[in-house]
């Protein structure tokens, strides 16, 4: 797969709703439950993120849920990237970019958000293509302000941000042109998980798919 087409596939799963939620299960029974949830809310790209020792297990398990699109984030290593596709991982995400972590989700066929923070680390990945990127860890790394001021020279380029973003702040990145949507675990808390309170996960899917968007 070519870095274009890494970057209209990352696209396409960034325009299906505003948030990607940003999922850690500890349990794998919550998987598919979960996953439901979400997409009954709204939203459709879910990403489970490989750090627990039931990740791999719960994205075949989400997989088989309809209209979900489960991808694989904190992908670090080119055998994450393997195991993730093998588990049936339509996409992956990565906190940075590496040339190894590039190349394998090319040779996979695994479409990528990559993750940048930094003006130079953006431009590397435009280099060679990537024109959808990952902006992490978000708030931490300047926020809807520093993404805007991105956005003057770097316009080719737009972004899913996440790391601290909640519902109320969603907006602020929303409302730029380069960004095509946020990344966030606020719609799927612990204690709503842990209790079985997939209602109250839909509800907050249902709030977050509800967003305006510009991009
Ligand atoms: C992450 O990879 O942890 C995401 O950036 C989610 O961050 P959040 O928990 O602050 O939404």
């Amino acid at each position: 797969m070519t870095p274009a087409q890494q970057s209209a596939k990352a696209a396409e799963i960034c325009r299906l709703a505003p948030v990607v939620p940003v999922l850690v299960i500890d349990d794998l029974a919550h998987a598919k439950l979960l996953a439901q949830a979400l997409v009954a809310g709204g939203l459709p790209a879910l990403e489970v993120t490989l750090r627990t020792p039931v990740a791999l297990d719960a994205i075949r398990a989400m997989a088989e849920v309809p209209g979900g699109v489960v991808g694989a984030g904190t992908l670090l290593t080119p055998a994450d990237v393997k195991a993730a596709k093998a588990a049936g991982a339509t996409f992956g995400v990565s906190p940075g970019a590496t040339e190894r972590i590039i190349a394998a989700c090319e040779d996979e066929g695994l479409p990528l958000l990559p993750g940048a923070a930094t003006a130079s680390e953006i431009m590397a990945l435009l280099e060679k293509g990537y024109t959808v990127q990952k902006f992490f860890p978000a708030e931490q790394a300047g926020g809807a302000a520093y993404l805007k001021s991105i956005g003057s020279p770097i316009p080719q380029v737009k972004f899913c941000p996440t790391g601290g973003i909640s519902l109320k702040i969603a907006p602020d990145y929303l409302s730029l042109k380069n960004i095509l949507c946020v990344g966030g675990s606020w719609v799927a808390p612990k204690d709503a998980m842990a209790k079985g309170d997939w209602a109250a996960i839909t509800t907050l899917a249902r709030e977050a798919a509800a967003l305006p968007r510009s991009a």
